[in-house]
């Protein structure tokens, strides 16, 4: 079959139905062989469809960023939606229902509840069309693979994986959506923040001289579900993991890999490398909820981590989350020129800066003009206008990288060892090996140990592992 059967393939049904009524396949064929198709629209019906899987609080976000990109590089229409809580799908439906109107074409029966909707939601969609991944990350590989077998465009939420195995496992389906050309965006949408891109390009044109020290910050409350209370009476216990998330590394990576990750991605793409190494420390000071109960997640409540590039530079991550304490959620990067923030006060608007020295009271060099647009919206136009135009965009690879490089800060505190990007990559402890097989009467991936507490990190006596698992899966 010629490649450019093959690339037509990957159109969605409309637009192969417009380009066979109007051209003819052979000709189309014989006309283009060999050269880079532009995904042009083809008139005002055709449209690309988007499934949601993962019907929370970002899914809602993302599918309406999917349906708010400009009309001159893609229409849009939601079709088909997924989850395991019929109640998170049915606010989901209605908010996106309210916003997207007409572009919001899922009825009941395109409203899948369970492990297995995932599936069916993609079964509306044809090659060329996209899928959305907004579950927590644990799901993403086993999500990402339909998406690859369908020939479907993937958005998929950061963390992408929350250990080194499933790590290998994305890194290996990600060579198959390659070969597919498969258009792929990770939810680091930091990545597609205009005014940090041209921060990027000052320091690769010499602006901040040597990076040697990148400092980040995310110190706040406790916020989404970081800290948890014991399930509700009668509630699945897989369930109840998977609501409150944050809480289990095996579901997310825990509030480490989950909140962290954009700052320590956002030093590291301004450093232009990935660390090789990490130590780091943690501790959990207060497991008391105001209701006098005990939390029973698997978090610490604050960390530091020292990153160390092949270079020698280092990235500071500190982390916390407790009430009380000093906040700040930012992150700067000092080079042998001057100071630079990448971000201040969250993750949008960027008030990138280059200032002459080491300070914020030395003279500004630079400043980025005005207010940046909104990041969650551009990575979604960057990635429409990549489809678009059938341009290469993959973002798993890089997206895989930021996971596991901030897995390590993470496996390095709760550890007490100074861990390898390497040993991260290639350890063995598989944090929920059934995740493609679980039902909604499936046992909870964490058990309780005899104790009947949830495991946790003991940094200096568990050292090879972030817990011990005493029974279950990897007792
Ligand atoms: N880029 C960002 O700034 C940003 C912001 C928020 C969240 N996120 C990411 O988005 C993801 C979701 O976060 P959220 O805040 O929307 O959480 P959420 O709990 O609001 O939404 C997750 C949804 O996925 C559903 N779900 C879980 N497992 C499922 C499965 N196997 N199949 C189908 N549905 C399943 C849940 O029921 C829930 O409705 C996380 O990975 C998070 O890190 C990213």
């Amino acid at each position: 079959m010629s490649e450019m059967i093959k690339t037509n393939d990957s159109f969605s049904s409309n637009r192969r139905t417009f380009i066979k009524k109007t051209t003819g396949a052979v000709t189309v064929t014989s006309a283009l062989a060999g050269v880079t198709i532009p995904r042009v629209h083809a008139s005002m019906d055709d449209f690309t469809k988007v499934a949601l899987v993962g019907a929370g609080g970002r899914g809602t976000g993302a599918a309406s960023n999917a349906l708010s990109v400009p009309e001159d590089i893609a229409r849009t229409k939601l079709v088909s939606m997924a989850d395991v809580s019929t109640a998170k799908m049915e606010n989901s439906f209605r908010a996106l229902k309210r916003r997207g109107k007409d572009r919001v074409d899922v009825p009941e029966d395109r409203r899948y509840i369970g492990f297995d909707g995932y599936a069916k939601a993609m079964d509306n969609l044809d090659a060329g069309d996209v899928v959305i991944f907004t579950t927590p990350c644990a799901f993403r590989w086993v999500h990402y693979k339909k998406a690859i077998e369908r020939g479907l465009n993937v958005f998929m939420e950061k963390p992408v994986c929350p250990d080194g195995i499933t790590a290998k496992r994305m890194l290996a389906l990600n060579e198959e959506a390659k070969k597919k050309n498969l258009k792929v965006g990770v939810g680091l949408m930091c990545r597609h923040s205009r005014a940090r891109g041209e921060l990027f390009n000052r320091i690769k044109d010499g602006e901040l001289g040597d990076i040697n020290l990148l400092r980040a910050y995310r110190l706040h409350g406790p916020v989404a579900s970081c800290f948890s209370l014991p399930p509700k009476e009668n509630e699945s216990e897989l369930l109840y993991q998977i609501r409150r998330f944050h809480s289990f590394i095996w579901a997310s990576g825990g509030s480490f890999s989950d909140y962290f990750i954009h700052n320590i991605d956002e030093c590291c793409w301004m450093k232009d490398d990935w660390p090789v190494k990490a130590q780091g420390a943690g501790g959990r000071h207060y497991r008391e909820a105001p209701s006098g109960q005990d939390y029973v997640d698997q978090n610490l409540d604050s960390y530091t981590v020292e990153y160390t590039f092949k270079d020698g530079a280092k990235l500071y991550m500190h982390g916390r989350t407790m009430n009380g304490c000093h906040g700040e959620f930012a992150s700067y990067a000092h080079g042998s020129k001057g100071l630079g923030i990448i971000s201040q006060a969250g993750h949008a608007p960027a008030p990138c800066k280059i200032f002459k020295g080491q300070s914020f009271k030395d003279p500004v060099a630079w400043a980025y003009p005005g207010r940046e647009s909104n990041p969650y919206q551009d990575e979604w136009n960057d990635l429409m206008t990549a489809i678009r135009d059938n341009k290469p965009f993959n973002e798993c690879e890089s997206g895989v990288q930021a996971s596991v490089v901030t897995a390590m800060g993470r496996f390095a505190s709760h550890t007490g060892q100074e861990v390898t990007y390497d040993q991260v990559l290639n350890h063995d402890h598989d944090l929920c090996p059934d995740a493609e097989k679980l039902t909604m009467e499936s046992d909870a991936p964490l058990k309780t140990n005899p104790d009947g507490k949830y495991p946790v990190p003991a940094p200096g006596i568990i050292k090879d592992r972030e817990y011990l698992q005493i029974t279950g899966n990897n007792a």
